[in-house]
Formats: C-alpha cells, sequence, structure tokens
C-alpha cells in the first residue's frame, strides 16, 4: 500500500507468484533474520526465494562454518513458517514458466529482466520485503512495469557485429552503464538464444538499472507505434506475440561496436576457481559444460550453480558433470555465498558474475565464454 501511495498506483493488482530475495545471511545478518522471524502470515500463492549463503545439504564441502549454516537454516524455517517454499534460485522460471501478461511480484533482478524481457511478464524490480508482503496477500500495487505505458522501450541500441554466448553478458555490462534505468531495444547481426538473453539481462540489470529490455523481432513484446499512438496500438499489444510488419524504435540510439566487449574477454590473469551458473544454469548450459569437458576432468576448483529442482529432475546429468570433478551447487550461487571469499581470481562466464564478485567476494573476476573456462579448468 505505501509503495502504491507513493507511485501513484491505482489499486491493487493479483498476482501469480513471488520471488523473494534477502535470503542469504551473508546480505542480511541478524537484522534481516530478526525481522523475517517476526513476521505472521501465509503465502497465499506459489512463492520462491532467492539463493541463499549455501548449499542447504552439502555447506560443509563448501568450507561454510556451522555459526554461518545455523544462523543460514534459521533464515529459511523462518520463510518457510510464512509458506514460502525453500526453493531458493534466481531462475524460478525454470519450475513454472509464467505466462505472456501475467503480472508477477519477484524481486532478484536477473529474474525481473528475463520475466519482462523474454517472456512478456509485467513485474517491477522488487525489494525483498515489497515481494514478500505481495506473497502475503497475493497482491501488488499497480504502477511501474506492470502498466503497458511504461513499458515502451526508450534507447536503440544497435549491435554491429554478431556475437554470441558469453559476449551477450559481456555486452550487457558494457552497455547496463549507458543506460541506466532505460529501456534500450537491440537490433542484433545475430538471433539470441533464450540463455544469451538471460546473461544479457542479468548483465544489464547489474551493471545498470534495467529491468526490462527488448530484442527486435525476437523477444516478445514489440511496439509497432509511438508511444502517444498507444491506444490505436494496444489492442494488438494485448493478443501477446506477433510479427508486425514494422516496429518502433526510439529515436535516441546508441551503436555499440564490440572493441570493449572484445577487450573485456581477453583480459586472462590465471584464476584459481572457475565458477559457472550465474544465473542458475538451465539444462541446456550443463549439457554444454560436459561437452566442452570432452570426457577430461578437470584440475581445478569449478563450481556449477543451479536450482536444486532442474538438478533433481536430471540427475544423470549432474552425475556426470560431478564425475568429471566439478562441483554442482544447489541453492546457493558465487556471490551471495561466503564460500567464495576464500579464493583470489574468479573466472566466470557471466557479465553479471564479474560484476559482482569483486564488491561482493573480494576476489578478481576475468570473464571468458564457457568454453574458454572449460579450457581453463582442464588445463
Ligand atoms: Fe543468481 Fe547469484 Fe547470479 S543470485 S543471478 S547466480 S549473483
Amino acid at each position: 500500500m505505501a509503495l502504491g501511495d507513493i507511485y501513484g498506483a491505482d489499486r491493487l493488482i493479483p498476482v501469480k507468484s513471488a520471488q523473494i530475495a534477502g535470503v542469504s545471511y551473508k546480505t542480511i545478518g541478524d537484522a534481516g533474520l530478526e525481522w523475517i522471524s517476526d513476521l505472521k502470515g501465509k503465502a497465499v500463492i506459489p512463492a520462491a526465494l532467492n539463493p541463499m549463503g549455501m548449499d542447504r545439504d552439502a555447506w560443509q564441502g563448501m568450507r561454510i562454518d556451522a555459526h554461518f549454516a545455523q544462523k543460514q537454516e534459521e533464515i529459511i524455517k523462518a520463510y518457510e513458517r510464512l509458506g514460502i517454499k525453500a526453493e531458493c534460485t534466481c531462475t524460478p522460471y525454470y519450475l513454472e514458466r509464467p505466462k505472456f501478461g501475467d503480472h508477477l511480484a519477484w524481486s532478484e533482478s536477473s529474474a525481473v529482466c528475463y520475466a519482462n524481457s523474454v517472456l512478456g511478464a509485467r513485474t517491477n524490480r522488487e525489494g525483498g520485503p515489497s515481494a514478500l508482503a505481495a506473497a502475503l496477500i497475493g497482491k501488488t500495487a499497480n504502477y511501474g512495469l506492470h502498466v503497458r505505458e511504461n513499458r515502451y522501450p526508450t534507447v536503440t541500441i544497435k549491435v554491429k557485429e554478431p556475437i554470441h554466448g558469453a559476449e551477450y553478458g559481456a555486452l550487457g555490462y558494457v552497455v547496463g552503464p549507458k543506460v541506466g534505468d532505460g529501456i534500450p531495444i537491440f537490433t542484433f547481426k545475430s538471433t539470441p538464444t533464450e540463455d544469451e538473453l538471460k546473461h544479457l539481462g542479468a548483465a544489464l540489470a547489474a551493471s545498470g538499472a534495467v529491468a526490462l529490455f527488448h530484442v527486435l523481432g525476437v523477444t516478445p513484446e514489440q511496439y509497432i507505434l509511438p508511444p502517444e499512438r498507444i491506444d490505436v496500438d494496444s489492442r494488438d499489444l494485448e493478443e501477446g506475440w506477433q510479427v508486425p510488419t514494422r516496429y518502433f524504435l526510439p529515436k535516441d540510439s546508441i551503436d555499440v561496436g564490440l572493441d570493449a566487449v572484445k577487450a573485456l574477454m581477453r583480459k586472462h590473469e590465471e584464476p584459481d576457481i572457475i565458477a559457472l551458473g550465474c544465473p542458475h544454469a538451465s539444462k541446456e548450459e550443463l549439457e554444454e559444460i560436459l561437452r566442452d569437458l570432452k570426457g577430461r576432468n578437470v584440475r581445478k576448483e569449478v563450481w556449477v550453480c543451479t536450482g536444486r529442482s532442474l538438478g533433481e529432475k536430471n540427475p544423470a546429468l549432474i552425475d556426470k558433470l560431478r564425475s568429471h570433478g566439478i562441483k554442482v551447487v544447489y541453492d546457493t550461487c558465487m556471490v551471495v555465498s561466503p564460500a567464495a571469499n576464500h579464493f583470489k581470481r574468479m573466472m566466470v562466464n557471466s557479465g553479471k558474475a564479474l560484476k559482482y564478485t569483486p564488491s561482493m567476494c573480494g576476489v578478481d573476476a576475468v570473464i571468458g565464454t564457457t568454453e574458454e573456462c572449460i579450457e581453463e579448468a582442464c588445463r
């Protein structure tokens, strides 16, 4: 209600699900634990959590100390008492894929970007407390990205050369600060996969404050007419995906060459850990890692972070990765777990992890493609 008043919302609207950040003891500490423990109520819609600070079952193997593990467990139990599922992932769309036009209350920034941009669902970038409030009443205030008029692109980003894989994340890292909290529409010479869009959005949200982006001819929400003619346009938009014959592109436009992206990816000082799965890896990304291993065992510490449900649905794939020496880690990630603090330099395939691991974990970070990360791991 308070947020609705601040942002001029006309009413509360029902939401299909909530995803709640503020879970790792590393980030919320005792004050956060106390606040959650004092709340009363029960979630009335499906609600899941962001990654916590450890693998709930295998924390000892991550060199997590017993005090941290106990506090983390108390946080999860406090959420469970509120009817929130202890499914801790930043890719809740692999649990249940929201539909075009669904209203949500999600808080993890990469998940928000994916839901809005790749799926055409509608969510603001909620804080942990407001997502939790939405879980308890099944509603959120109708403002921001819930309102179609606010979802128009504000800046065109023309990418002049084809790119692939981790380059999308590196591009997001470079472009994010230029866009801030705007809504970019990209024109690409290549067609990104959903995983590539996931990495682009995660990095845009981390290095800028992007919560929605469009890709011309690719993402499901395309604008045919400029905002001032939105009434004429509205019927088409409500009907969901279509392939219009012309598009609305903002005049404010940035041309992006790939020099900065390539320079970022050339920085390859030797890492002592390789961490993949930021955002949590999809089944396709796990398969790609297995292919890149080419039957070899890794010779360095390698973590692959993914959601527990996704892992448990694909036991053979997880066993194979583990048989090559990879640590598949559930419930947590390299940024929100204190386990990453034990290392000096981390190699990642994610623009978001590149942005956050230095400040959140005190490690240097370098970025490469998934294939380069695995080569480094086997060297
Ligand atoms: Fe997810 Fe952690 Fe990255 S929460 S998006 S894996 S920083």
